[in-house]
């Protein structure tokens, strides 16, 4: 078999370099989309950088006014729109919609002009602001409205499964750099190489912008059927993640900023009174330590000049939402591949 000619390659075989493969294999049909991953899905213990092993992952909308939150909403409800068509059409995919429960201790005084019936989480939402009767005790905000949860490992294995019986094509690697991909691939028998997408998570460490911000989380054996996110007063979080099919709840969490630790710390469980009515019921299968590969401004969405027709095109800074946006992030990164490389041309 000949090699074919000019394929493109992605870094990354976590949820952005998945969505990514997943969407550059429709807009090029006839070319070999490449997964090149230090990491994959089905590996036994994957480690803290591999966030997409380690998120809730449930989609909660985090409304603000800069121009970076604005971007990030909207990328928000655009990912839930495809995320709702997942859910509905491919149950086995691990996304499963459910209602969506958010409690603030200190709302900031914006809170106070959201209504029911305003667009929080998307259209059809049926976001509701809760009555105070209905607020657990030193809550002074809440909200409710349909969104979506994922089993991760489940939907990683997924997106992955169907990427291959497409044609697409994983190598298990460890690359030294972005730019040695380009070597790499032709040492690998798959040609010439013009593109490379590099959607690494944070794990070159290159960029000075980006930086971990750790996070503990438990999984129970416990089902829970909603998705809770619970602002504390003094700034701690506490959520429930349902995993879909039968996965358990995820309990957390913490944001620990430039703190490596891989190991799990001792923890104090929040108390969710509607779960379980003390803490020491919990059945814990696990403690898991994940690092959010965050940059500073969001996303690095560019496209890198790096010799004679070879780009990197950048995609990577999740940080915490990294499934919430992941298709409208893969959108505009494919954008710029086909900004670089037309459809049509003769890959
Ligand atoms: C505790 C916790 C809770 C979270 N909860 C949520 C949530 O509720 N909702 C949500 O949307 N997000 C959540 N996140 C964030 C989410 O996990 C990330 O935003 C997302 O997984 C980032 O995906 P990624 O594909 O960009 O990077 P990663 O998942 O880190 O993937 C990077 C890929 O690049 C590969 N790679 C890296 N370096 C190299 C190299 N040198 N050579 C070859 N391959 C390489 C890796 O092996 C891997 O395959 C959470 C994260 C944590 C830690
Ligand atoms: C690729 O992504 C990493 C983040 O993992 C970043 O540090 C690096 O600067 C990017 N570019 C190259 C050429 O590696
Ligand atoms: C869902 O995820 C959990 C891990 O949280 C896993 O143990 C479980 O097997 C998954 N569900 C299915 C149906 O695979």
């Amino acid at each position: 078999m000949s090699p074919p000619n000019n394929s493109i390659i992605v870094i990354g075989c976590g949820v952005t370099g998945l969505s990514v493969a997943t969407l550059l294999q429709s807009e090029y049909p006839s070319a070999t989309i490449t997964i090149i991953a230090a990491e994959i899905p089905s590996g036994q213990s994957p480690s803290a950088d591999y966030a997409s092993m380690w998120a809730g992952a449930h989609y909660r909308p985090t409304p603000g006014s800069t121009s970076q939150l604005k971007q990030e909403f909207d990328m928000g409800v655009r990912t839930a729109e495809r995320m709702k068509r997942i859910a509905r059409d491919h149950p086995e995919s691990g996304v499963a919609f459910m209602t969506g429960v958010e409690y603030l201790e200190d709302p900031p005084a914006e809170f106070s002009s959201i209504k029911t019936g305003d667009v929080y989480a998307g259209p059809e939402d049926n976001f509701r602001v809760l009555d105070q009767t209905e607020l657990p005790n030193g809550v002074k905000w809440g909200c409710e409205y349909r969104c979506y949860c994922v089993n991760v490992s489940v939907y990683l294995k997924w997106l992955l499964g169907r990427f291959i019986s497409k044609g697409g094509r994983l190598i298990q690697h460890r690359l030294s750099s972005a730019q040695q991909a380009f070597d790499y691939a032709e040492e690998s028998g798959l040609g010439k190489v013009s593109t490379v997408v590099n959607c690494s998570g944070r794990n070159f460490d290159q960029d000075r912008k980006t930086k971990i911000i750790r996070g503990q989380t438990v999984l129970v054996k416990q089902q829970y059927h909603k998705t809770v996110t619970r602002q504390n007063g003094d700034g701690s979080w506490a959520f429930l993640i349902p995993r879909p099919q039968g996965g358990g709840t995820i309990v957390g969490g913490t944001k620990e900023i430039g703190d490596p630790e891989e190991r799990p710390r001792p923890e104090t469980l929040n108390l969710f009174p509607d779960f379980v009515d003390s803490v020491d019921k919990f059945d814990v299968l696990k403690d898991n330590v994940g690092r959010r590969p965050w940059r500073d401004g969001g996303y690095r969405f560019q496209t890198e000049s790096v010799g004679r027709d070879k780009r990197i095109v950048h995609g990577y800074g999740a940080g915490g939402r990294g499934y919430e946006m992941s298709w409208a992030a893969a959108e505009r990164i494919v954008a710029l591949v086909m900004e670089s490389v037309p459809a049509n041309s003769k890959l």
